[in-house]
């Protein structure tokens, strides 16, 4: 870890007022300097502070929670710790205001009805019959790679998931002018978690804000203009935003069309960065361990070079485990949270209203009660014994708000990494420098440079530079 010296300074501030007795963090951070460097910012607190502890400056309370049993009271109750989005505070007539309606914006009976219909888009069936559409795409990945070329496995891995959630949220195809729409809402999603909009959400001439209420502006335009379009296609909508349009609740009422262009922003945003990020973090990890990356590759030779099926996909324990160990160590959502309710109590301990209260499956997958060497890149311990509780091992979340995408993310990641761990070996050249940030999901700050090779065996792990080694115990050669 960083020493303390280089570490966000804060100024102390006084106890958090009623009732609360948690431990305050002692030295604590600023808010913007917590979200400059969420990940080392969490782990810092949870080390020195435990499982429950918070800050306070001004009227800004952060509460931080790091335990199965503090997971659980946070995420699945939804009274008591709601759901607020960033863009809670926006104009509301802006545009960034109306596309806050969706699941992560909805608490309550709202959440569950909305979800219900959402979830429709998202069943077995339906995830399964991207299958073939999703191995289409990554081989036309794949025929853009020259070996010996060093290209950013980040960017790449970003063109990827930008294809496959185009394709399976909007019916989007490669070539189609909407593709830049992904990148837009990238845009604006970054913007709503930048320290800057958060402390300054003023809609003043030239300023950030001010941006990103424009840009949320066009964005909404682009969605609306696909919805109309989708309204006028009858047949079998197979993409979700054509399912949704289509899709009924309870009471036989559509979604209207502020609902749906909201819905479809999170289901972009969501399926995009997070799919691309764990690919990504995955194949640096491979890199990393050569003897994990042998096993795979041999496990594979099953394939004889196809894509698998899902019966195949079904019999391949070790990629499984990579991609569970994987989305463990460098999970892409590292933090969530939850708003406070008026009463709310967390662990026997009042928790003022309004509260911000932060749960992290990267920091609760670091637990050594529930992760024997929790910092080691280890996917043997996903083939033995029990798995964790869905509390302890969360990269998808847990409770009414557990990824509605989780089964269709899970269905890419093994499908690309089947198909990409056959014909390439992916390695960071000597020295390259990767560094990590958090920008919605945890990214790479200035990408994942990677040679590509065929197929191969790999005598020691290629040594790396950057912060990213502070998160995981490297093998020994990095
Ligand atoms: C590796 C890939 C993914 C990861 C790690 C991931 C992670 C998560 C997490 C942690 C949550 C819960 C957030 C919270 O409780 O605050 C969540 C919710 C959500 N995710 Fe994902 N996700 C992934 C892929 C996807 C995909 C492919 C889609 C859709 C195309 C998607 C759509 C959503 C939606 C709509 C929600 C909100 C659910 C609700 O509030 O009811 N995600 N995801």
């Amino acid at each position: 870890m960083r020493t303390e010296e280089t570490t966000p300074a804060a100024e102390p501030v006084g106890p958090l007022s009623g009732p609360l007795k948690i431990p305050l963090v002692g030295r604590p951070l600023r808010l913007a300097g917590f979200f400059s460097d969420p990940v080392r910012s969490l782990l810092r607190i949870r080390e020195r502070y435990g499982k429950l502890s918070a800050i306070q400056q001004g009227d800004a309370r952060m509460v931080f929670a790091f335990s199965p049993e503090l997971n659980r009271e946070v995420l699945a109750s939804t009274d008591r710790f709601c759901v607020r989005s960033l863009a809670e505070n926006a104009p509301k007539t802006s545009a960034l205001y109306r596309l806050r309606t969706h699941l992560l914006g909805l608490n309550g009976d709202d959440h569950r009805k909305a979800r219900r219909l959402v979830s429709s888009a998202f069943t077995r069936p339906r995830v399964e019959a991207y299958r073939e559409d999703m191995a289409a795409l990554a081989d036309k990945l794949f025929e853009r790679w020259r070996l010996g070329e060093v290209i950013d496995v980040e960017r790449e891995m970003q063109q990827l998931a930008l294809w496959v959630v185009s394709h399976t949220v909007y019916g989007v195809s490669p070539t189609d002018a909407n593709l830049g729409l992904g990148l837009r809402i990238k845009q604006i999603v970054q913007g709503l978690f930048s320290p800057v909009a958060m402390l300054l959400p003023h809609d003043l001439p030239g300023s950030p804000y001010r941006t990103l209420l424009r840009r949320a502006e066009a964005v909404e335009q682009e969605l609306l203009a696909l919805i109309a379009k989708k309204r006028t296609q009858p047949g079998e909508h197979r993409d979700a935003l054509a399912a949704l349009v289509h899709a009924r609740g309870e009471d036989g009422a559509p979604f209207t069309d502020e609902e749906l262009a909201g819905h479809t922003f999170l289901l972009f945003f969501g399926g995009y960065d997070t799919t691309a990020n764990a690919l990504g973090w995955t194949l640096l990890l491979l890199a990393l361990h050569p003897r994990v990356l042998h096993d795979v590759q041999d496990e594979l030779t099953v394939l004889q070079g196809a894509p698998p099926t899902h019966e195949q996909l079904a019999a391949l324990p070790l990629l499984d485990a990579v991609v569970k160990e994987s989305l463990r160590l460098l999970s892409p959502v590292a933090f969530t949270a939850r708003s406070a309710a008026r009463g709310a109590t967390l662990g026997g301990h009042a928790i003022p209203e309004r509260a911000d209260v932060f749960i992290s499956p990267l920091a609760t997958h670091r637990l050594p009660e529930f992760y024997e060497h929790p910092n080691r890149f280890l996917p043997e311990r996903w083939l033995k014994g029990e798995p964790p509780s869905p509390w302890a091992y969360l990269p998808f979340g847990a409770g009414p708000h557990v990824c509605v995408g989780a089964s269709l993310a899970a269905l890419e990641i093994r499908i690309t990494l089947a198909m990409l761990l056959q014909r390439f070996t992916l390695l960071p050249p000597d020295g390259a420098r990767i560094d990590h940030q958090v920008q919605a999901t945890l990214s790479t700050k200035a990408g994942m440079p990677m040679r590509v090779l065929a197929r191969q065996r790999v005598a020691s792990p290629p040594r790396i530079e950057g912060d990213i080694r502070e998160l995981f115990e490297a093998p020994v050669g990095t």
